[in-house]
């Protein structure tokens, strides 16, 4: 799998004292970080063609910062503006033009999820207003009718779907649909988490709750109040946390980490999963009150190779967004690339597009993408056996060698490959690659 060079430099311009682990953070994702510091402002310069993004760290609410940003939004009236706020109560708000509201403290994950938006792989969710389903078949119109039926009602919902579906993206749809639209939406991804942090990561802990807990730190659930929790892979929750999620959907309130004291919390509550609930259930894995506590609406998000002509549209729309971003000569498929379009599972589904059109958009001389560029001559439907045991003896070594080049870095390796860090984690499961065993 190779992946898309990368033609542009990322760069956060953070406006106020970034942290020494946010430093980390940022530069763990591939960002660079240019920080200024001094209110009032030196000039920032922007080299065209890099990918920036703006960032007001409101966290200290010095008003000095504000005015620095709008007089770099004055001259670069198209940076993408991104605030970084403490608990949603505390702070100064969001900037009502800000794209994308990151909660302290930052994670790679809402590096991630800036970086989606600022590449437009994801329209932002505040001000949209309406779902960013790419897609006409009968298959996405279901989903389209459901997501609209779903979102005003107070209810869990449950999204379903192999990888790369579009789970995430409906359930951002889900919440700009629905009345809590101008909350916030908070997305953490359950199996990517150390087990140990997960308790504290959702209902946050109070100071010398354990060890290395030096301050109070609110939860996930507390800074989405008036907004939506969005659960990835729920299926990975450790039991107790289960149990504690249990709660905020039963009782509406939760606890943090050291303190007895109830804490009313009003969130959605959308989860996802790739695996099979109720196998879950069965093994004991997965709390069965949860799961009907969880899967109360069901919002499955069919396969791309149920799409029908959703993957020609679809193709088209990768290749016009990333002809927006860089200077490419293609500008469309040719009639092999088209069959071939058609003709492949797409077992990686649209995620699996998206970075092939992306690549071959890269590699491809002339103006008319060809197959050749797509690579997809060994995967098209009717493979034999062989070749199928072959692609999967690829799959592993593909991954191992980039764990392995990557220093078994989970997220390092999934950037390289392109594809999310639970797809990393799933593939490990599936060829039984045990990252801590190859770890040691
Ligand atoms: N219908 C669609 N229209 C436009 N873009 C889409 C559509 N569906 C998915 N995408 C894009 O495909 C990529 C994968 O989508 P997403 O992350 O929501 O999938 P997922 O089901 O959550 O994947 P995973 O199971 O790996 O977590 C994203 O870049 C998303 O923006
Ligand atoms: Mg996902």
């Amino acid at each position: 799998m190779a992946a898309v060079p990368d033609i542009r430099k990322r760069c956060i311009i953070w406006l106020g004292r970034p942290g020494h682990h946010e430093r980390d953070v940022v530069a763990a994702a591939g960002w660079e970080l240019r920080v200024v510091e001094d209110a009032g402002g030196a000039r920032i310069g922007l080299r065209g063609g890099d990918l920036v993004a703006a960032l007001v760290d409101l966290r200290d609410a010095d008003p000095a910062w504000l005015v620095t940003m709008r007089e770099l939004l004055s001259r670069h009236p198209d940076l993408p503006l991104v605030a970084l706020t403490g608990h949603r109560h505390a702070g100064a708000p969001a900037p009502e033009n800000c794209l994308l509201e990151l909660q302290e403290p930052l994670a790679l994950e809402q590096i991630q999820r800036l970086q989606r938006i600022v590449e437009g792989d994801q329209v932002p969710s505040p001000g949209t207003h309406g779902d960013c389903l790419i897609g006409a078949s009968p298959a996405l119109l279901q989903v389209r009718a459901s997501l609209n039926k779903f979102a005003p009602v107070e209810l869990p919902v449950l999204v379903t779907g192999e990888t790369g579906t579009g789970k995430e993206l409906a359930a951002r749809a889900l919440h700009d649909l629905s009345p809590r639209r101008h909350g916030p939406f908070v997305a953490i991804n359950c199996g990517a988490l150390p087990p140990n942090l997960v308790q504290a990561e959702l209902f946050g802990h109070e100071r010398g709750a354990f060890t290395g807990a030096s301050g109070r730190r609110i939860g996930l659930f507390e800074s989405a109040d008036g907004g939506t929790v969005f659960l990835d892979e729920v299926g990975d929750l450790p039991l107790d946390a289960q149990t504690n999620l249990l709660r905020v959907l039963q009782e509406g309130t939760l606890e943090r980490i050291g303190s007895r004291q109830s804490i009313r919390v009003d969130v959605r509550v959308v989860a996802a999963t790739h695996v099979d609930l109720e196998d879950a259930v069965a093994q004991g894995r997965f709390r069965q009150d949860l799961f009907y506590r969880l899967d109360v609406l069901r919002l499955h998000m069919p396969p791309l190779r149920d799409r029908g002509d959703d993957v020609e549209l679809l193709a088209r729309h990768f290749l016009a967004q990333f002809r927006e971003q860089h200077r490419v000569r293609a500008r469309g498929f040719d009639a092999t690339a088209r069959r071939q379009l058609h003709g492949h599972r797409w077992p990686g589904n649209v995620r699996e597009l998206l970075n092939r059109v992306r690549r071959a958009a890269v590699v491809c001389e002339s103006e008319l993408i060809d197959a050749a560029s797509l690579q997809l001559q060994d995967a098209t439907v009717g493979e034999s056996d062989g070749l199928g045991r072959l692609r999967v003896h690829a799959e592993r070594e593909a991954i191992l060698t980039t764990l392995r080049d990557t220093g078994f870095n989970v997220s390092e390796c999934a950037r390289r490959l392109r594809v999310s860090r639970v797809t990393v984690y799933r593939l490990c499961k599936k060829h039984q690659l045990e990252l801590e065993a190859l770890r040691t």
